[in-house]
């Protein structure tokens, strides 16, 4: 495996990203990782990621300088090679001439990190400090117009530095010179494929559950199905599923669950609480107090229902990598964003353990890994769909009202997409609904009505998004449905915000 370690850059995630494209095992770590748990870890090579700070300030983030007496290759980019550059004895500075955005690089060594990569290539560079003077032992093997340092590299020592960001789309072939590094240079094969994958998911999950009965959350969603067939494989019948419905769900939803679930021949127990949820979310209106109180209620629900259907030491859950990463699990300088209920809102007394064998994979690698597992297409391709559900697509207090329409008018929302071929296009579609009310015309009465705001993105892994150019007829189409078939909604609205700055749900 490949460790990274996190400097706060934005892309920091991207570098892992690429890393187990190229089919290598790799974590992000917070940069102040010790070497001893590197070893643990049998990491073969070890990678600095960018981040905001210069090294020259006071309270800049540095690794432990034991890391470059570990004897592995080590990879700098951006702040990282600005900090390895300081912390072995060279000189970095500001400079006059940053670079941002496109710029091109002239590689002037081919031998190894720039294997087969183009003479000049285009690269994505966000950077306003250079490497002045470089430590001993180091040489220039890339240059740009205004960074004579924008590639280094100390042959012995296997350490290597690059100015610009090659995780980053935008640079030509910065896959191909990651895949350099963690293949050739680290030495590390091609191995993290979806089959060793599971094989390694079963047997951790093996070894840590022993005997013990497992419960799994199952909402018949990719992630949460996928955990269920793995523990399932692992485990055979000491997996029991609860489903349950929150009454937050898209319409129908629980009825198309049920079907999916006991078709892939897993053992669920149907739990409708969706009366007690409704009770406890009156008169809340904001976001992150109901992602709590359903969290809580769902724990609750769950020792209930294990109550009735005898002893089980664990709860299996489909947490994902970028839920971890989000709500600042890995301890890193990430921050706080949203609190994901599967991660953030397990009530200490939970009485169960929890096992997430998806906890330190990406949503395509979890799409992957369920489609080798032979979950039916119509589940592996299903849009992602937040455990909170409705809730966070209902902004203010959830009424009867508005969740008639939320669930209508998305419905109207998937379907329009479908129709046209253009639903697997995109990462989620949705209809919003708050309290705002807009003035509309019935007949030739006025009326006043709901504003309903769809929601379409195009995203990879749901860390950062893009709103989708859905074609206009298409919207049109969305849009005299839903105003012509769910009662009491006047006005539809598209949203034209990506993520950064927005987020996918709105609360
Ligand atoms: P945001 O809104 O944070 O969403 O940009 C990123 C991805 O995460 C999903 N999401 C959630 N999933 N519990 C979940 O299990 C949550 O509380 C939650 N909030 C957001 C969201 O649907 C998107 O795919």
């Amino acid at each position: 495996m490949i460790t990274v370690l996190d400097f706060g850059g934005q892309y920091s995630h991207l570098i892992t990203r690429r890393i187990r494209e190229c089919e290598v095992y790799s974590e992000l770590l917070p940069y102040s990782t010790s070497p001893e748990i590197l070893k643990r870890l049998n990491a073969k090579g070890i990678i600095l990621s960018g981040g905001p700070a210069s090294v020259y300030e006071k309270n800049a983030p540095k690794c432990d300088p034991r890391v470059f007496e570990l004897g592995l290759p080590v990879l700098g980019i951006c702040y990282g090679l600005q900090l390895m550059v300081d912390m072995l004895g060279g000189h970095v500075k500001s400079t006059t001439r940053s670079e941002y955005g496109k710029t091109s690089l002239k590689v002037i060594d081919h031998s190894d990190l720039f294997h087969s990569i183009s003479p000049e290539i285009v690269t994505w560079m966000s950077h306003g400090d250079y490497a002045e003077k470089l430590p001993d032992g180091f040489e220039i093997i890339g240059t740009s117009v205004n960074c004579n340092s924008a590639a280094i590299r100390n042959s012995t020592s296997r350490y290597y530095g690059v100015q610009f960001h090659p995780e980053v789309a935008h640079t030509n072939q910065g896959t191909q010179i990651i895949k350099n590094f963690v293949q050739d240079i680290c030495g590390c094969s091609p191995s993290w494929t979806a089959k060793s994958i599971i094989d390694t998911a079963v047997e951790q999950i093996r070894s840590s559950v022993g005997d013990h009965r497992v419960l799994a959350a199952v909402s018949g969603g990719i992630d949460s199905t996928t955990t269920a067939v793995l523990v399932q494989r692992a485990l055979k019948n000491k997996l029991t599923c609860i489903f349950v419905n929150h009454g937050l769900l898209r319409k129908n939803e629980e009825h198309l669950v049920l079907q999916s679930l006991n078709e892939l021949g897993l053992n669920v127990h149907y739990v409708d609480a969706s009366e007690q949820f409704f009770q406890k979310l009156i008169g809340i209106k904001d976001s992150e107090q109901k992602r709590k109180i359903i969290g809580e209620e769902f724990i609750k629900v769950f020792d209930e229902a294990s109550g009735k259907l005898g002893v089980f030491e664990w709860l299996a859950q489909g947490t994902l990598y970028p839920d971890v990463i989000e709500s600042a699990g890995t301890g890193s300088v990430a921050s706080r964003i949203k609190t994901h209920h599967n991660v953030g809102g397990i009530p200490q007394w939970s009485k169960f353990k929890i096992i997430e064998p998806l906890k330190l994979l990406y949503k395509d690698e979890v799409r992957k890994i369920a489609a080798e597992l032979g979950i039916p297409d119509v589940l592996v391709k299903s849009h992602p769909f937040p455990g909170p559900g409705l809730a966070v697509r209902i902004i203010g207090e959830v009424n009867e009202d508005k969740l008639r329409i939320c669930k209508d008018a998305s419905a109207i929302v998937e379907e329009t997409l479908k129709r046209h071929g253009l639903y697997e296009e995109v990462w989620q579609a949705f209809a919003v609904v708050g309290d705002d009310l807009g003035v509309g015309v019935l007949g030739d009465q006025r009326r006043l009505g709901h504003m309903v705001t769809v929601r379409i993105v195009k995203s990879v892994d749901g860390m950062t998004a893009d709103w989708a150019r859905i074609p206009e007829d298409v919207l049109e189409e969305m849009s005299s449905q839903i105003t012509g078939e769910v009662t009491g909604v006047t006005w539809v609205g598209y949203t034209i915000t990506s993520k950064p700055p927005s987020t996918i749900e709105p609360c």
